[in-house]
């Protein structure tokens, strides 16, 4: 399976987890009714589609990433669930956005923008641009999680080691870090800046597409291994993450699992342009 298309189904497999949280986010932004917003960074478009129906049936969303495969898969899927006249996928870089100025009345970036970390000043300028004065931005990401009830001291050092950071982590500042997102919104000069940090969890049984979520999410965060982690926490990880494995964590019939996500926000000032 080539690049784009793994990454597509890592998108695909989260689904099932993140669909009740981001829908709990998304309405509690009471997002205007009949606007036009836009996702950057969209991927496969699921969280456009939700957008989509936050804004209801005279709005619209636009839906912008720099991989064609996963606009393809979004065009499917909105076609799929009738939301054709409701979402517009393009294609482009979220630093070099093909709108004027002034022209769309929000926008939301999830998983993208400074995630896990990185600097969030060129993406956040762009996107002051193209949102009329007054409309507002939403930043959000994964920011922890606890999914090995139980093994707490096993989930810290997998965590510390954690493959899917560590490309990130190297060579860069603590500034830097998504929770430090406040710093960035305020020396862009957004308005009404605000941190809200939400919960999602999943407890037994699990549907099949949870489950199957939660293997991709082991695998994604801990299933690289590190030459730090020891014989005896990969042993661990493997008898507790692996499909099939008789001890695995997710039959446990008291299974429980959360994960936050942290959302900041600010409004455009009046005097921008
Ligand atoms: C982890 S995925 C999240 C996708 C989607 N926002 C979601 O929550 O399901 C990050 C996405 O950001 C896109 N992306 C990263 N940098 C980008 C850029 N400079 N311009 C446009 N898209 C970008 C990637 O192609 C990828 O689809």
């Amino acid at each position: 399976m080539d690049a784009a298309n793994s990454y597509l189904q890592k998108l695909v497999e989260s689904v099932p987890l993140r669909e009740p949280l981001l829908r709990k986010i998304i309405a509690s932004l009471n997002l205007p009714t009949g606007s036009h917003g836009l996702d950057a960074g969209c991927g496969i478009g699921h969280p456009t589609l939700l957008l989509a129906d936050g804004v209801g049936l005279g709005g619209h969303v636009t839906g912008f990433d720099l991989i064609p495969e996963l606009l393809a898969y979004g065009i499917q899927q909105a076609e799929q669930a009738g939301f054709s006249s409701r979402v517009t996928f393009r294609q482009g870089d979220i630093r070099s956005l093909p709108w004027e100025d002034d022209t769309i009345d929000w926008a939301w970036s999830a998983d993208c923008i400074g995630y896990p970390l990185g600097d969030m000043a060129p993406f956040l300028q762009e996107l002051m641009r193209v949102v009329k004065p007054g409309g507002s931005i939403y930043i959000l990401a994964w920011s922890s999680q606890q999914l090995l009830p139980g093994y707490l001291l096993l989930e810290a050092r997998l965590n510390a080691t954690c493959s899917a950071y560590i490309p990130y982590l190297t060579g860069k500042g603590p500034e830097l870090t998504f929770l430090r997102g406040m710093r960035a919104f305020r020396h862009a000069g957004l308005e009404a800046v605000e941190a809200h940090t939400y919960v999602g969890d999943v407890q037994a049984p699990l549907s099949p597409g949870v489950r199957n979520g939660l293997f991709s999410l082991f695998n994604m965060l801990w299933g690289q291994r590190q030459p730090e982690v020891t014989p005896e926490d990969w042993n661990a990880y493997q008898r507790l993450c692996l499909p099939g494995s008789p001890e695995c964590i997710l039959d446990v019939p008291e299974y429980y699992a959360f994960f936050t996500y942290t959302l900041f926000q600010g409004k455009v000032p009046h005097n921008m342009h």
